[in-house]
């Protein structure tokens, strides 16, 4: 399948890989992240050139990864740097090719094209370093193609269908919907007013009203990175004096049929309540392997 390539795609959080290395595909690409000496991640192809063992299955040295079929060593940027066997000669030709990867927000972003494109402005804006906002995240594993995600996620009408605690019944039909491309980016804006504060809000409801006005404001910035801007204020009041609950949603294809998806989910307010964590953890579904807070 072609994907596009020249673009940042969210290759694991910060927090998974740690003194192992981590084998994981990647628009179909065998990848092997491991950290170096100065615990920067590193990326490269997971197959030694030698008899294409994975790396992944060998050891992280400090600086680099050596094979575990028969000991070559390859430092960050992919270049055999040991021969373990003969008088040690070492070819060009024993080399794997790397990728360009960026640390931000607690997330390793990889760049699966021409190296010399990667420019990390181009990294997605998040409010994951938002001192404001405290966070629960993981990721799902998804047997689709990421583009059905996409669809899913800038198309939110299913949502007091299939998540009743995030909306209330009829929520579809009251909501104004308006559209935005803008630059490299879709937005999708859904306001409401006068809506019924749904279960989740209520859990970070301050007031004694029974109604508020609610926003979703869905941001994609191709190819499959999303953020969205939901929360829900007093009524007339500015949405930054509401309850918010950020989400962040991103989507690296592993295959055509599958996709990586790593989600945040933030708070304003209840910093340090650690059931409504658990709550906002166990509505991404009980397959979400990892729960960790940023
Ligand atoms: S397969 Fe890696 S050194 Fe032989």
């Amino acid at each position: 399948m072609p994907y596009l390539k020249n673009a940042w795609y969210a290759a694991g959080w910060s927090a998974e890989l740690g003194e192992k290395a981590i084998a994981r595909t990647i628009l179909d690409q065998p990848i092997v992240l491991f950290r170096g000496a100065h615990g920067n991640p590193l990326a490269l192809t997971d197959a030694c050139p030698h008899r294409f063992a994975p790396l992944s299955l060998g050891r992280v040295t400090g600086s680099g990864i050596a094979c575990g079929y028969h000991g070559l060593e390859f430092d960050g940027h992919g270049k055999c740097v040991r021969n373990p066997h003969g008088k040690g000669a070492v070819s060009s030709a024993l080399s794997v090719r790397s990728y360009p990867l960026a640390e931000r927000y607690g997330m390793i972003w990889i760049w699966m094209g021409d190296a010399t494109l990667a420019d990390e402005s181009s990294i997605p804006v998040l409010p994951l370093d938002n001192a404001g906002l405290s966070w629960v995240y993981g990721q799902l594993h998804v047997s689709a193609n990421y583009e059905l995600v996409v669809d899913n996620l800038l198309d939110l009408t299913h949502v007091e269908f299939l998540h009743p605690f995030l909306a209330s019944p009829g929520n579809s039909q009251r909501t104004s919907f308006r559209a935005e491309h803008k630059d490299e980016k879709v937005s999708a804006f859904y306001e409401i007013k006068g809506e019924p504060i749904s279960g989740l809000f209520q859990l970070l409801w301050d007031g004694d009203e029974t109604e508020g006005d609610m926003h979703a404001y869905m941001h994609w910035q191709p190819p499959s990175n999303l953020y969205l801007d939901v929360g829900m204020s007093p009524l007339g009041a500015d949405t930054a004096a509401g309850a918010q609950i950020p989400t962040t949603h991103l989507l690296t294809p592993e295959t055509e049929d599958t996709t990586h998806y790593f989600w945040a989910a933030g708070r304003n307010r209840r910093h340090g309540d650690e059931q409504i964590s658990g709550m906002l953890h166990s509505g991404r579904r009980m397959r979400s392997r990892t729960r960790m807070n940023l």
